[in-house]
């Protein structure tokens, strides 16, 4: 088929990417025209494993374009794979998702509006109206929902644990069927209200999983248990699942954060008080400012003191720095007068963070420090030459934000290591 995706975001490129390595014809359209040129010169402007390899074999399937007209030429499908950013108010941002839907020229044949960026529930009825609007019947509506996560996207769309397909006319859904034939995976066909449902459901269970488990590791912290034990004894009743049982500095990234509280935004617009959502959104911002109080606790007052972040997107994988907890954290040890510096292997600190020392190397970032944090889990610093990392440090005292080290072996170097929702001495 041909198809044709509006958005060369994070969703867009894997979406186009992969669906021309399911034999489709894949044209990306995207507003900013750099990006457009970047990928023409055969780049890639994102950091996401496997996503060059893909593009640059699907390259004769795959053309990039600012042009409407040319994106939409014969296309059979056409994703809506565009930004929907929290606004001031919580809810989702769709500005973007209009633009796209009125710059649709009207057409002598029929064809799909396919919606995979994340948008409020009621949106595809909105859309469906502004269509009809415009006289635009014969363009058809489908939701058609991303599970996808940063740094396995490419997988997680060829090996999906379902694709789920909301429409409005059954026959619409069918070609977005058709499209994914090659993977096997269980369809949900269902109306278009519940597809953008499933998608804020399935995002709110495993954020409440997330917050749960960082609640369950504060009482740990506090009662003597570890959390890590706990997860695994507890994340093997197979009714409760080891998934997403994690306990850390709490989640961040592109969709989590924004649309925990565009969902409850969507209830409370709606009259409902989402009580358990509004809970797993706090846990999650003081999950975050807990190291603080780690830190002094240690050390004391921080102002002039030390301070090392290790790692800064807001999971290895990837280079995306939205809502990354190390942005909270950077901003809240500033405030109480420390100094702070980063590393990080992809992400490029300068850009994010005012006034941290952003060093080359995890060394280079511990040197002189006071304290380090371990922030996001990259492979890099469970191999890092910790003996070396202590000799760097004027103080030995590692805060393991994700629980990714040996408590044993770091005591060993000399560290006092405190993790997340474990003994800690
Ligand atoms: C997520 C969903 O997984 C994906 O289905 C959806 O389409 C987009 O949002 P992503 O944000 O890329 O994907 O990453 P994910 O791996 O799900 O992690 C989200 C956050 O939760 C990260 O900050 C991660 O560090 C945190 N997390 C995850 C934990 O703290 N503990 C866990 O056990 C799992």
């Amino acid at each position: 088929m041909k198809v044709a995706v509006f958005g060369a975001g994070y969703v867009g490129l894997v979406t186009g990417a992969c669906l021309a390595e399911l034999g489709h014809d894949v044209a990306i359209r995207d507003v900013v025209s750099e990006k457009i040129d970047t990928l023409n010169a055969g780049e890639v402007p994102i950091h996401e494993a496997g996503l060059a390899d893909l593009l640059e074999r699907n390259r004769e399937r795959l053309s990039f374009t600012t042009e409407v007209d040319e994106a939409l030429e014969d296309a059979d499908v056409v994703y809506v794979a565009v930004g929907t950013p929290r606004t001031s108010s919580g809810d989702a941002d769709l500005t973007a998702v209009w633009t796209v839907v009125d710059e649709l020229p009207a057409l002598d044949r029929r064809i799909v509006l396919a919606m995979k960026s994340t948008v409020p529930v009621g949106t595809g009825t909105t859309v469906r109206h502004r269509l009809d609007e415009r006289g635009l019947e014969n363009v058809g509506y489908v939701s058609n929902p991303e599970f996808t996560a940063e740094g396995t996207a490419v997988s997680d769309f060829m090996h999906p644990d379902r694709i789920v397909i909301g429409a409005f006319e059954p026959a619409d859904g069918e070609v977005v069927e058709r499209l994914h034939e090659g993977i096997d995976a269980p369809v949900v066909h269902s109306d278009v209200a519940s597809a953008e449902m499933i998608k804020l459901a399935a995002n709110a269970a495993l954020m409440m999983r997330v917050s749960f488990i960082n609640e369950i590791a504060n009482v740990c912290e506090a009662t003597g248990a570890d959390v890590i034990k706990v997860a695994e004894g507890v994340g093997l009743d197979h009714r409760i699942g080891r998934h997403f049982l994690r306990a850390g500095l709490g989640y961040g990234g592109s969709c989590f954060p924004k649309d925990s509280l565009a969902l409850k935004q969507l209830a409370a617009n709606s009259g409902y008080h989402f009580q358990l959502l509004a809970a797993v959104i706090e846990v999650n911002e003081l999950q975050k400012r807990r190291v603080v109080n780690k830190l002094e606790r240690r050390l004391g007052s921080l102002r002039g003191k030390k301070i090392a972040l290790l790692g800064l997107a807001f999971k290895p994988g990837t280079d995306d720095m939205r809502e990354a907890p190390s942005l909270v954290l950077a901003g809240r040890l500033q405030a109480e007068g420390a100094e702070v510096s980063a590393w990080d292997p992809v992400v490029d600190g300068t850009t994010h963070l005012d006034g941290v020392h952003v060093a080359p190397s995890a060394l280079g970032a511990l040197e002189g420090a006071d304290a380090a944090v371990l922030v996001t889990e990259w492979p890099e610093l469970g191999e890092l030459d910790w003996e070396e990392a202590g000799r760097r440090m004027s103080n030995r005292l590692l805060v393991d934000g994700r629980n990714m080290l040996d408590p044993e072996t770091m005591r060993r170097h000399g560290f006092e290591y405190e993790g997340i929702g474990r003994a800690s001495e």
